[in-house]
Protein backbone atom coordinates (compact mmCIF):
# COMPACT_ATOMS: atom_id res chain seq x y z
CA UNK A 1 0.00 0.00 0.00
CA UNK A 2 1.37 3.35 -0.92
CA UNK A 3 1.30 6.39 1.17
CA UNK A 4 -1.71 7.89 -0.83
CA UNK A 5 -3.75 5.12 -0.29
CA UNK A 6 -2.69 5.17 3.50
CA UNK A 7 -4.02 8.67 3.81
CA UNK A 8 -6.95 8.40 2.14
CA UNK A 9 -7.61 5.64 4.61
CA UNK A 10 -6.74 7.86 7.35
CA UNK A 11 -9.34 10.44 6.02
CA UNK A 12 -11.82 7.96 5.95
CA UNK A 13 -11.67 6.67 9.27
CA UNK A 14 -11.51 10.44 10.66
CA UNK A 15 -14.62 11.25 9.38
CA UNK A 16 -16.19 8.11 10.39
CA UNK A 17 -15.85 8.84 14.47
CA UNK A 18 -18.38 9.95 16.16
CA UNK A 19 -17.35 10.46 19.62
CA UNK A 20 -13.73 11.49 21.63
CA UNK A 21 -13.02 7.84 22.07
CA UNK A 22 -12.31 7.06 18.82
CA UNK A 23 -10.55 9.57 17.82
CA UNK A 24 -8.30 8.70 20.95
CA UNK A 25 -8.04 5.07 19.15
CA UNK A 26 -7.38 6.26 15.75
CA UNK A 27 -4.50 8.45 17.60
CA UNK A 28 -3.15 5.79 19.09
CA UNK A 29 -3.55 3.58 15.80
CA UNK A 30 -1.94 5.91 13.99
CA UNK A 31 0.84 7.44 16.53
CA UNK A 32 0.75 5.03 19.23
CA UNK A 33 4.28 4.58 20.64
CA UNK A 34 4.72 0.71 20.04
CA UNK A 35 2.11 -0.08 17.05
CA UNK A 36 1.11 3.49 15.49
CA UNK A 37 1.52 2.99 12.00
CA UNK A 38 3.22 6.12 11.16
CA UNK A 39 5.72 5.30 14.06
CA UNK A 40 5.97 2.11 11.56
CA UNK A 41 6.66 3.61 9.05
CA UNK A 42 9.42 6.35 10.50
CA UNK A 43 10.88 3.14 11.99
CA UNK A 44 11.70 1.62 8.63
CA UNK A 45 13.27 4.72 7.48
CA UNK A 46 16.63 3.43 7.70
CA UNK A 47 16.40 0.34 5.57
CA UNK A 48 16.02 2.82 2.83
CA UNK A 49 18.48 3.88 0.48
CA UNK A 50 19.99 7.55 1.39
CA UNK A 51 18.34 9.41 -1.27
CA UNK A 52 14.70 7.40 -0.81
CA UNK A 53 15.19 8.10 2.81
CA UNK A 54 15.27 11.70 2.54
CA UNK A 55 12.31 12.10 0.14
CA UNK A 56 10.00 8.86 2.41
CA UNK A 57 11.21 11.07 5.60
CA UNK A 58 9.82 14.28 4.64
CA UNK A 59 6.59 12.75 3.09
CA UNK A 60 6.05 10.85 6.29
CA UNK A 61 6.31 13.36 8.73
CA UNK A 62 4.60 16.00 7.08
CA UNK A 63 1.68 13.50 6.73
CA UNK A 64 2.11 12.94 10.58
CA UNK A 65 1.90 16.43 11.16
CA UNK A 66 -1.47 16.86 9.31
CA UNK A 67 -2.95 13.27 11.08
CA UNK A 68 -1.88 15.23 14.69
CA UNK A 69 -3.34 18.34 13.85
CA UNK A 70 -6.52 16.66 11.81
CA UNK A 71 -6.95 14.27 14.91
CA UNK A 72 -6.88 17.33 17.29
CA UNK A 73 -9.56 19.01 15.05
CA UNK A 74 -11.48 16.11 15.52
CA UNK A 75 -11.19 15.88 19.07
CA UNK A 76 -12.22 19.42 19.22
CA UNK A 77 -15.59 18.89 17.36
CA UNK A 78 -17.32 16.44 18.67
CA UNK A 79 -16.26 17.38 22.22
CA UNK A 80 -19.25 17.68 23.78
CA UNK A 81 -20.97 20.38 25.02
CA UNK A 82 -22.11 20.65 29.16
CA UNK A 83 -25.54 19.97 29.08
CA UNK A 84 -27.95 21.06 31.68
CA UNK A 85 -28.94 18.05 33.02
CA UNK A 86 -24.90 16.58 33.07
CA UNK A 87 -24.51 19.52 35.90
CA UNK A 88 -25.21 18.58 39.50
CA UNK A 89 -26.85 21.91 40.71
CA UNK A 90 -26.66 20.32 44.09
CA UNK A 91 -23.00 20.19 44.37
CA UNK A 92 -21.38 22.26 47.53
CA UNK A 93 -19.80 25.79 45.81
CA UNK A 94 -15.89 26.82 46.27
CA UNK A 95 -15.98 29.29 48.70
CA UNK A 96 -13.46 32.28 47.93
CA UNK A 97 -11.61 33.70 50.64
CA UNK A 98 -11.78 37.10 51.45
CA UNK A 99 -9.02 38.64 53.31
CA UNK A 100 -9.11 40.71 56.34
CA UNK A 101 -7.73 44.04 57.06
CA UNK A 102 -5.16 43.38 60.25
CA UNK A 103 -6.65 45.47 63.34
CA UNK A 104 -3.80 47.72 63.37
CA UNK A 105 -4.52 49.20 60.21
CA UNK A 106 -8.04 49.28 61.05
CA UNK A 107 -7.42 51.47 64.37
CA UNK A 108 -4.41 53.53 62.48
CA UNK A 109 -6.73 54.43 59.28
CA UNK A 110 -9.62 55.49 62.23
CA UNK A 111 -7.41 57.49 63.86
CA UNK A 112 -6.04 58.59 60.18
CA UNK A 113 -9.65 59.68 58.97
CA UNK A 114 -10.60 61.61 62.11
CA UNK A 115 -7.47 64.12 61.98
CA UNK A 116 -7.70 64.36 58.35
CA UNK A 117 -11.05 65.88 58.60
CA UNK A 118 -9.49 68.64 61.06
CA UNK A 119 -6.88 69.02 58.12
CA UNK A 120 -3.92 67.13 59.36
CA UNK A 121 -1.55 65.83 57.01
CA UNK A 122 0.03 62.21 57.42
CA UNK A 123 3.77 62.23 58.08
CA UNK A 124 6.14 59.15 57.78
CA UNK A 125 9.97 58.87 58.63
CA UNK A 126 12.54 56.28 58.26
CA UNK A 127 12.94 53.26 60.79
CA UNK A 128 16.60 54.04 61.65
CA UNK A 129 17.31 57.54 62.26
CA UNK A 130 19.98 59.93 63.88
CA UNK A 131 21.04 60.26 67.47
CA UNK A 132 20.33 64.17 66.61
CA UNK A 133 16.19 63.32 65.03
CA UNK A 134 14.99 60.52 67.55
CA UNK A 135 16.87 62.30 70.73
CA UNK A 136 19.11 65.54 70.81
CA UNK A 137 17.02 67.80 68.99
CA UNK A 138 13.45 66.44 71.31
CA UNK A 139 15.89 68.03 74.22
CA UNK A 140 17.32 65.15 75.73
CA UNK A 141 20.65 66.03 77.37
CA UNK A 142 23.47 64.66 76.10
CA UNK A 143 23.88 62.44 79.33
CA UNK A 144 20.24 61.38 79.13
CA UNK A 145 19.98 57.55 80.51
CA UNK A 146 18.33 57.14 77.49
CA UNK A 147 19.14 54.03 77.15
CA UNK A 148 17.37 53.29 80.41
CA UNK A 149 14.08 54.65 79.51
CA UNK A 150 13.65 54.22 76.73
CA UNK A 151 15.71 51.07 75.88
CA UNK A 152 17.27 51.62 72.51
CA UNK A 153 18.35 49.51 69.93
CA UNK A 154 21.62 50.85 67.72
CA UNK A 155 22.54 50.03 64.67
CA UNK A 156 26.28 49.11 63.78
CA UNK A 157 26.72 52.16 61.31
CA UNK A 158 27.48 55.99 62.20
CA UNK A 159 25.58 58.70 61.11
CA UNK A 160 27.76 61.57 58.46
CA UNK A 161 28.50 63.29 61.83
CA UNK A 162 29.82 59.64 63.34
CA UNK A 163 27.46 59.42 65.51
CA UNK A 164 25.62 56.70 65.70
CA UNK A 165 22.34 55.49 63.91
CA UNK A 166 19.40 54.05 65.52
CA UNK A 167 16.26 52.50 65.70
CA UNK A 168 13.31 54.85 66.19
CA UNK A 169 12.81 54.39 69.75
CA UNK A 170 9.36 56.63 69.07
CA UNK A 171 7.69 58.30 66.17
CA UNK A 172 8.62 61.86 67.95
CA UNK A 173 11.68 62.19 65.28
CA UNK A 174 9.07 62.37 62.69
CA UNK A 175 8.47 65.93 64.64
CA UNK A 176 12.25 67.19 64.14
CA UNK A 177 12.01 66.12 60.84
CA UNK A 178 8.74 67.52 59.70
CA UNK A 179 10.06 71.10 61.36
CA UNK A 180 13.35 70.83 59.65
CA UNK A 181 11.70 70.91 56.23
CA UNK A 182 8.80 73.14 56.65
CA UNK A 183 7.36 76.42 58.12
CA UNK A 184 4.96 76.86 60.61
CA UNK A 185 1.56 76.06 60.69
CA UNK A 186 2.45 72.75 60.88
CA UNK A 187 -0.69 70.17 61.47
CA UNK A 188 0.84 66.39 61.04
CA UNK A 189 -0.37 62.87 62.28
CA UNK A 190 2.79 60.55 62.17
CA UNK A 191 2.02 56.54 62.35
CA UNK A 192 4.63 53.95 62.34
CA UNK A 193 7.00 51.18 63.84
CA UNK A 194 8.84 51.68 66.47
CA UNK A 195 11.69 49.53 68.19
CA UNK A 196 12.60 49.05 72.35
CA UNK A 197 14.83 46.74 73.69
CA UNK A 198 11.58 44.73 75.24
CA UNK A 199 11.58 41.31 76.08
CA UNK A 200 8.09 39.81 74.16
CA UNK A 201 5.26 39.22 76.49
CA UNK A 202 1.76 39.28 76.62
CA UNK A 203 2.34 43.20 77.14
CA UNK A 204 5.83 44.20 75.81
CA UNK A 205 7.19 43.52 72.13
CA UNK A 206 10.19 44.87 70.88
CA UNK A 207 8.67 46.24 67.46
CA UNK A 208 5.45 47.90 68.25
CA UNK A 209 3.60 50.71 66.52
CA UNK A 210 2.97 54.91 67.60
CA UNK A 211 1.09 56.99 65.86
CA UNK A 212 2.14 60.92 66.68
CA UNK A 213 0.33 64.38 66.17
CA UNK A 214 2.11 67.58 66.22
CA UNK A 215 0.26 71.01 65.74
CA UNK A 216 2.88 74.07 65.42
CA UNK A 217 1.34 77.82 64.43
CA UNK A 218 0.29 81.31 65.83
CA UNK A 219 -1.24 81.18 69.52
CA UNK A 220 -1.81 77.44 69.74
CA UNK A 221 -2.39 76.41 73.72
CA UNK A 222 -3.11 73.99 75.93
CA UNK A 223 -6.77 74.18 75.92
CA UNK A 224 -6.49 73.56 71.88
CA UNK A 225 -4.48 70.46 72.93
CA UNK A 226 -7.30 69.43 75.38
CA UNK A 227 -10.05 70.09 72.75
CA UNK A 228 -8.65 67.82 69.95
CA UNK A 229 -7.76 65.45 72.34
CA UNK A 230 -11.30 65.10 73.65
CA UNK A 231 -12.46 65.74 69.89
CA UNK A 232 -10.49 62.95 68.60
CA UNK A 233 -11.14 60.18 71.78
CA UNK A 234 -14.65 60.86 71.65
CA UNK A 235 -14.78 60.11 68.03
CA UNK A 236 -12.60 56.75 68.54
CA UNK A 237 -14.18 55.61 71.55
CA UNK A 238 -17.64 57.06 71.86
CA UNK A 239 -19.47 60.59 72.69
CA UNK A 240 -19.41 59.78 76.83
CA UNK A 241 -15.84 59.25 77.09
CA UNK A 242 -13.96 61.21 79.58
CA UNK A 243 -10.52 62.73 79.95
CA UNK A 244 -8.14 62.68 82.71
CA UNK A 245 -4.83 64.79 82.15
CA UNK A 246 -1.95 64.16 84.95
CA UNK A 247 1.32 65.82 84.63
CA UNK A 248 3.89 63.88 84.07
CA UNK A 249 8.19 64.74 82.33
CA UNK A 250 8.88 64.33 78.28
CA UNK A 251 12.43 66.74 77.75
CA UNK A 252 10.48 67.43 74.83
CA UNK A 253 6.96 69.28 76.19
CA UNK A 254 6.60 71.51 78.82
CA UNK A 255 4.38 71.26 80.60
CA UNK A 256 3.47 67.42 79.97
CA UNK A 257 0.80 64.76 80.75
CA UNK A 258 -0.48 61.78 80.63
CA UNK A 259 -3.98 61.22 79.42
CA UNK A 260 -6.07 58.80 80.24
CA UNK A 261 -9.91 57.92 79.06
CA UNK A 262 -12.79 56.50 81.18
CA UNK A 263 -12.62 52.72 80.78
CA UNK A 264 -14.74 51.77 77.85
CA UNK A 265 -15.55 48.56 79.37
CA UNK A 266 -17.40 49.71 82.54
CA UNK A 267 -17.91 52.71 81.76
CA UNK A 268 -16.33 54.40 85.31
CA UNK A 269 -17.64 51.27 87.52
CA UNK A 270 -14.09 49.77 87.46
CA UNK A 271 -12.93 46.29 86.08
CA UNK A 272 -10.12 44.17 85.73
CA UNK A 273 -9.07 45.99 82.58
CA UNK A 274 -8.82 49.80 84.43
CA UNK A 275 -7.67 48.09 87.32
CA UNK A 276 -10.60 49.21 89.23
CA UNK A 277 -9.42 52.69 88.36
CA UNK A 278 -12.53 54.08 86.42
CA UNK A 279 -9.57 55.07 83.66
CA UNK A 280 -7.15 53.92 81.43
CA UNK A 281 -3.91 55.87 80.47
CA UNK A 282 -3.40 55.45 76.29
CA UNK A 283 -1.09 58.46 75.37
CA UNK A 284 1.74 61.27 76.36
CA UNK A 285 1.42 64.56 75.66
CA UNK A 286 2.13 68.51 76.53
CA UNK A 287 3.17 71.68 74.31
CA UNK A 288 6.01 72.13 72.14
CA UNK A 289 9.32 72.57 74.69
CA UNK A 290 10.64 76.25 73.26
CA UNK A 291 14.42 74.43 72.92
CA UNK A 292 12.45 72.14 70.64
CA UNK A 293 11.15 74.67 68.21
CA UNK A 294 14.53 76.61 68.33
CA UNK A 295 16.54 73.60 67.65
CA UNK A 296 14.26 73.29 64.12
CA UNK A 297 15.25 76.77 63.93
CA UNK A 298 11.97 78.40 64.42
CA UNK A 299 11.32 81.60 66.55
CA UNK A 300 10.16 80.62 70.33
CA UNK A 301 9.06 83.52 71.03
CA UNK A 302 6.41 83.72 68.06
CA UNK A 303 5.35 79.92 67.93
CA UNK A 304 3.80 77.04 70.12
CA UNK A 305 2.18 73.93 69.54
CA UNK A 306 1.41 70.73 71.29
CA UNK A 307 2.02 66.80 70.51
CA UNK A 308 0.59 64.19 71.70
CA UNK A 309 1.87 60.02 70.91
CA UNK A 310 0.10 56.96 71.90
CA UNK A 311 1.04 53.25 71.12
CA UNK A 312 -1.64 51.57 68.64
CA UNK A 313 -0.78 48.30 69.50
CA UNK A 314 -2.63 48.89 72.88
CA UNK A 315 -5.28 50.92 70.96
CA UNK A 316 -5.98 48.02 69.10
CA UNK A 317 -6.09 45.28 72.01
CA UNK A 318 -8.70 48.25 74.03
CA UNK A 319 -10.78 48.38 71.12
CA UNK A 320 -11.13 44.74 70.10
CA UNK A 321 -10.18 43.40 73.73
CA UNK A 322 -7.72 41.72 72.18
CA UNK A 323 -5.60 39.34 74.99
CA UNK A 324 -2.48 39.46 73.64
CA UNK A 325 -0.16 41.58 72.14
CA UNK A 326 1.59 38.44 70.45
CA UNK A 327 -1.31 37.72 68.30
CA UNK A 328 -0.59 41.13 66.35
CA UNK A 329 2.35 39.86 64.90
CA UNK A 330 2.19 36.35 64.34
CA UNK A 331 -0.44 36.16 61.53
CA UNK A 332 -2.14 33.31 62.52
CA UNK A 333 -5.16 33.02 59.77
CA UNK A 334 -7.65 32.06 62.50
CA UNK A 335 -7.11 35.33 64.46
CA UNK A 336 -6.37 37.48 61.67
CA UNK A 337 -10.74 36.31 60.24
CA UNK A 338 -12.30 37.85 63.02
CA UNK A 339 -11.75 41.22 61.53
CA UNK A 340 -13.00 40.40 58.45
CA UNK A 341 -15.35 43.21 56.85
CA UNK A 342 -18.76 40.71 56.39
CA UNK A 343 -20.23 42.24 53.23
N1 LIG B 1 7.29 60.05 72.32
C1 LIG B 1 6.61 59.76 73.57
C2 LIG B 1 6.80 58.29 73.91
O1 LIG B 1 7.22 57.54 73.08
C3 LIG B 1 5.14 60.08 73.48
C4 LIG B 1 4.87 61.56 73.34
C5 LIG B 1 4.73 62.10 72.10
C6 LIG B 1 4.73 62.36 74.45
C7 LIG B 1 4.45 63.47 71.96
C8 LIG B 1 4.48 63.69 74.33
C9 LIG B 1 4.33 64.26 73.09
O2 LIG B 1 6.53 57.84 75.00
Amino acid sequence: MNIAELRDQFEQRLAATTDQKQVEELRNDYLGRKRGLITGLLKELPKLSADQRASAGKEINLWKLHVEEALNVRAEELAKPVEAEDFDWTLPGFERQIGAIHPLTLVRQKIENIFREMGYAIAEGPEIDTDFNNFAALNFPPDHPAGDTQDTLFVDRLDEKGLPLLLRTHTSPVQIRTMMKHKPPIRILCPGRVYRKDEIDATHSPVFHQIEALAVGDDITFSDLKGTLLHFLQRLFSEDVELSFRPTFFPFVEPGADVSVSCVFCKKKGCSICKYSGFIEILGSGMVHPNVLENVGYDSEKYTGFAFGMGLDRLAILSYGIPDIRLLFQNDIRFLSQFRVVP
